[in-house]
């Protein structure tokens, strides 16, 4: 073990050296870096030194996604603490699913869970869970919106045809989980959003009205607060008033931006969620906390019991429900992504994690500015938003971010609304600075000129 750690710590010593180097991974041909890498499994093992270069050069072969010039997803940077507290809980290797196993972590995720649910006002009877990525966190509230509405689906299976809501723009996850829940793809409503991006509340309106007159039973409405491409905000309070006129759970998808919880001065983006029934957010994202952190909150903890409560006897042996979270969550074993998340919180407080939060839209706003100056550029995206989306020179999003890939330059991708097609920046990284984004634009500009433009690519 102690070779090994030591092995681990040249080699994590080395990733952050050349991160500065070498801040993007040129990419090659999947198949020549596969055969390059000596993937191959045998019968006989590797003796360490070859084995250590082996791991070497896979991880110097790896995309960094936690540079100064990633800015592909949306996740990025590495924040020292969390990565602290991930590293600790990978040599714990507790299971999150028993007091006995997990012991003070089943606490420190109690204490997360608990601080979420009083920022966002929900009442004493609220509870939660920590699940693996936002898109099972979106599965797990529409399998509570499902049950909520007819207790007996958990036993009979879904015999009605249960309708469901969410925004033109909202993410793929809510189409996968219409498939795995029993409700059915056919069962979604796709409601309108106006020109930034956001579901309009009148159309959601009319809609469940006229779902109700032709016998459908309107079950979930999910808002999205960050959507994926543009990065906009749903009315929260406006959707709030139409599921509540007709006893439809409320689900907020804060996947993405739902951190602004966080900010005093970007929570009123998120203004109403008092009034939502579960609600998620993702730490790996805008709290830069390592991949994946993911929390779910419900305002009545009954629901999260009775869509998830199962009894096993080979494992709940000790202590009350209440200490054994494997009683409210979608698996058997469960990774502890509480701890990582808990030490960045505990080591900067809730102050720390707001300016992360201020930071990466004064990042956003220093972008819109920049391009907004510039009279080569289009702006497709509007203020309050951490994605930037933008043309530069009516030259082909597609063909800029895969040359700048290709080339390995700068890790960015496209997408598009309404028929346009940009290229997305998103400012998510909170270790970055001005510089940082001003460096990103000379890159794609100068890129653009000489490789694209000059080349007529
Ligand atoms: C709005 C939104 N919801 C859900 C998700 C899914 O989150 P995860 O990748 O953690 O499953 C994303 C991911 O980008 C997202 O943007």
């Amino acid at each position: 073990m102690q070779e090994d750690l030591r092995f681990f710590h040249r080699l994590a010593d080395e990733i952050t050296r050349k991160e500065v180097e070498e801040p993007v991974v040129k990419p090659i041909d999947p198949k020549e870096l596969f055969n390059k890498m000596d993937l191959e499994l045998d019968e006989n093992g590797t003796d360490d030194e070859e084995l250590q270069e082996l791991l070497r050069q896979i991880v110097l072969n790896t995309p960094k996604t936690t540079t100064k010039k990633f800015f592909n997803q949306l996740f990025g940077g590495r924040n020292s603490k969390a990565t602290l507290g991930e590293l600790l809980a990978v040599m714990l290797n507790t299971s999150m699913y028993t007091y006995k196993v997990g012991g003070v972590q089943i606490g420190i995720e109690k204490e997360i869970i608990h601080k979420v649910c009083s920022l966002i006002n929900y009442p004493s009877t609220a509870d939660g869970t920590l699940a693996p990525g936002g898109s099972m966190c979106n599965f797990m509230a529409l399998l509570m919106a499902r049950d909520a509405s007819n207790r007996n689906i958990k036993t009979d299976g879904v015999q009605q045809s249960m309708t469901m809501y969410t925004s033109e723009e909202s993410h793929y996850s809510i189409t996968k989980n219409a498939m795995f829940s029993g409700l059915g793809t056919a069962q979604i409503r796709r409601i309108a959003t106006d020109h930034k991006g956001r579901m309009l509340p009148g159309e959601l309106n009319a809609q469940v009205h006229q779902d109700i007159k032709d016998g459908y039973l309107p079950t979930f409405v999910n808002a999205t607060a960050g959507t994926t491409v543009l990065g906009a905000f749903d009315p929260i309070d406006k959707i709030a008033e139409v599921a509540k006129e007709h006893n439809i759970w409320l689900h907020v998808d804060g996947a993405y931006c739902g951190s602004v919880i966080f900010s005093d001065r970007y929570k009123h983006l998120v203004k109403g969620l008092e009034l939502s029934d579960s609600f998620c957010f993702n730490a790996h994202k805008m709290l830069n906390t390592p991949l994946s952190c993911s929390i779910l909150v419900t305002k009545q903890k009954h629901n999260l019991k009775h869509s998830f409560a199962c009894d096993a006897n080979y494992l709940y042996q000790t202590d009350e429900d209440e200490y054994n979270p494997g009683k409210t969550s979608l698996q058997c074993g469960r990774r502890n992504d509480a701890l990582k998340f808990w030490v960045l919180w505990k080591s900067i407080g809730s102050k720390g994690l707001e300016k992360m939060v201020d930071q990466q839209f004064h990042l956003a706003e220093a972008a819109r500015d920049y391009i907004r100056n510039h009279e080569d550029y289009t702006l497709y995206s509007y203020d309050d938003s951490i994605s930037v989306c933008f043309n530069y020179k009516d030259v082909d999003p597609k063909v800029i971010c895969n040359q700048l890939y290709k080339k390995g330059e700068l890790m960015i991708g496209y997408g598009s609304y309404q028929g346009e097609e940009f290229v997305r920046l998103v400012t998510i990284n909170s270790n970055n600075e001005n510089q940082q984004i001003m460096d990103f634009f000379k890159v794609l500009e100068n890129f653009t000129e000489k490789e694209l433009i000059a080349m007529n690519v």
